[in-house]
């Protein structure tokens, strides 16, 4: 069908719409997001990535899910390695944040500039900074659209400091969503 603006709106799966877009990007930027780095290590090679798509998907087994941008390393990564870390991140660390919104780069037991260790199970990086942690082994990839809904178990897991107020991304000056 063709909207007013001149818009085109075709789905295999749903009748013809008139959803407005404006209202669609509104819309989806209500929903609360925090905000993550996901890291991942193949062989060996590391990388860090800041995320906000991030959600508990079970009880039992624990489950998580994720949506990963097809075109980056660390899709690729996780593809490769079948597993990954997830870092809390808390208030107040929003540099370390922006870091990781590019590639990460390795010297020795920092990536780009933060210390780490390897993960117990996983061996994805840890940051020592973070209040708390979990690692994943992917159970699903489930390749839609330009991101990838990576389901994955938690099987180890650390708080650092239970205290932390978790970081959301409604308090930052950034969006993803929409
Ligand atoms: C506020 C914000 C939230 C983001 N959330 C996600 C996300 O949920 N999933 C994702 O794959 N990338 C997300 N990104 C993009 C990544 O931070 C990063 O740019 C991208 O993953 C680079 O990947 P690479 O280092 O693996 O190449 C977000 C970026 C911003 C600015």
């Amino acid at each position: 069908m063709e909207l007013p603006n001149g818009q085109i709106i075709q789905s295999k799966h749903l009748k013809e719409t008139t959803m407005d877009p404006q209202a669609k990007k509104t819309a989806l930027r209500m929903i609360t997001h925090g905000l993550y780095l996901l890291t991942v290590k193949h062989d060996d090679q590391l990388n860090a990535s800041t995320v906000s798509w991030l959600s508990q998907a079970s009880f039992d087994p624990p489950l998580v899910m994720a949506g990963v941008k097809a075109d980056t390393l660390t899709h690729a990564l996780v593809e490769k390695s079948r597993q990954f870390a997830i870092n809390l991140l808390a208030v107040g660390q929003t540099e370390m944040a922006q870091t990781f919104f590019k590639q990460a780069e390795r010297e020795g037991d920092k990536l780009s500039g933060y210390t780490f260790e390897p993960g117990p199970a996983t061996g994805a990086p840890i940051f020592l900074d973070v209040p708390a942690w979990f690692e994943c082994r992917v159970t699903d990839m489930i390749k839609r659209g330009d991101h990838t809904v990576v389901v994955a178990e938690v099987i180890e897991a650390g708080v650092r400091d239970p205290n932390a107020t978790p970081m959301a991304l409604r308090d930052t000056t950034w969006h993803y969503g929409g």
